[in-house]
């Protein structure tokens, strides 16, 4: 059976700065990178020089939009200072990227943060919360009327979780309690960004503004206690995965849901939140970064997410695989979990696979390649991977069978 998707479907691909620009040497995460990291980002895919052939990339593969991220720190490179050749570049960026037809989805904050911001205490001081606005602010005026589709922050819980709980990303803190604050601190930063960008509406031109949430498809393990697993599994789906949009959507601050979905977590009782279950014994397949791979899992999120009644973006999906044929087979069926949700009247207007090329994998170096198009890091050439004509087909016809 062929499912067609809604007319005007934003078909696109994602990326991030730190990731793929290179050279940006102003950030916490370069500063991390020199002690802690498995490899550093560097010139990473030299993105910043080759944003044109880039889109022209993502142009020839029938892609219609394309989610990128500013980096603050090249933008802001000190406390009230604003860079004119960043605030120029990323501007021509954004009419690049409207040149080739390609809508623009920008994120503000994906991750990383000017060094200089995280010495004066990062997202631990209150204080601090106005650089972020003020940064907000600059870039919301340079690009008035220009980008409807604002993400202000990528994944905020990850960044908590990983920054402030486990501590293998900057800055590196292991505390519940300066979490709390850091994420308490992000959540008036993004009240304010809102109100910030909402600000630059006209009749004619509304931004839309929201933030990409991670979802993982939490299940009870199926060793050790069941009643116990489902309690925690439960915890984790409420706390990780929904609060933080009920808790948006009821102060009016979120006006689409922007989704990053890759996989499935297995969940043990480990104290009242468990923990990702350390067994490898469940019978889905895992991809080349251990993530067990479940489409049904995304379809089963996606219908879940119907009843915010609020339009629906798959701001992120995607994997690392060791062998190719892998790809198309978890790109179709995730397509085809997309296809039959939007045929069960979930609200989808867009999906965005991550990512247009290899990119550098945060504390995982380069090794882990995510790419529709293969990356040479030796002279940052682009080739094709096979998979990439089965997705440039589906957004050519905007149709998938099932
Ligand atoms: C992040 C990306 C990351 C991808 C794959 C997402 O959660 O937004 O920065 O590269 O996952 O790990």
């Amino acid at each position: 059976m062929t499912i067609l998707f809604p007319e005007g479907f934003f078909w696109g691909a994602a990326l991030s700065s730190y990731q793929s620009e290179g050279g940006n040497i102003n950030t916490d995460w370069a500063h991390w990178e020199k002690e802690h990291a498995l490899e550093k980002a560097a010139a990473a895919c030299d993105h910043y020089n080759r944003f044109k052939e880039d889109f022209n990339l993502a142009r020839s593969m029938h892609l219609n939009s394309l989610r990128l991220s500013f980096e603050w720190a090249r933008v802001n490179p000190e406390p009230d200072v604003f860079s004119s050749e960043s605030l120029q570049h990323y501007n021509q960026v954004v009419d690049e990227l409207l040149n080739f037809k390609l809508k623009p989805f920008l994120t503000l904050h994906h991750f990383t943060n000017p060094d200089w911001f995280m010495k004066k205490g990062g997202w631990l001081n209150p204080a601090n919360i106005d650089f972020f606005i003020s940064y907000v602010r600059n870039i919301a005026q340079a690009l008035k009327g220009k980008v409807e589709y604002w993400i202000v922050f990528n994944e905020p819980l990850v960044y908590i979780y990983h920054g402030y709980i486990t501590g293998i990303w900057p800055p590196g803190i292991r505390n519940f309690g300066q979490a709390k604050k850091a994420m308490d601190n992000i959540l008036k930063a993004y009240a304010y960004s809102y109100q910030e960008i909402k600000q630059t509406s006209s009749r004619e031109f509304q931004p839309l503004v929201s933030i990409a949430k991670h979802i993982r498809f939490f299940s009870p393990c199926t060793q050790g206690s069941g009643l116990l697993n489902c309690f925690s599994s439960f915890l984790r789906d409420k706390y990780f995965n929904i609060n933080l949009i009920e808790h948006l959507k009821k102060r009016k601050i979120l006006d689409y849901l922007a989704i990053n979905y890759y996989c499935k977590e297995y969940v043990q009782f480990k104290g009242i939140f468990g923990r990702e279950c350390s067994h490898d014994f469940h019978p889905e397949r895992r991809n080349n970064v251990g993530w067990y791979v479940s489409p049904e899992g995304f379809y089963d999120t996606l219908i879940r997410l119907k009843r915010y009644r609020l339009p629906i973006f798959v701001s992120e999906n995607g994997t690392a695989e060791s062998q190719e044929y892998l790809y198309k087979e978890y790109l179709e069926a995730h397509l085809q979990s997309l296809a039959r949700a939007c045929s069960k009247g979930v609200d989808l207007r867009g999906y965005f696979w991550w990512s247009l090329f290899d990119n550098f994998e945060w504390e995982k170096g380069y090794g882990p390649r995510f790419g529709l198009y293969e990356v040479d890091y030796k002279d940052f050439r682009r080739y094709p991977r096979p998979y990439s004509s089965f997705y440039a087909d589906v957004c050519k016809y905007n149709k998938i069978e099932v």
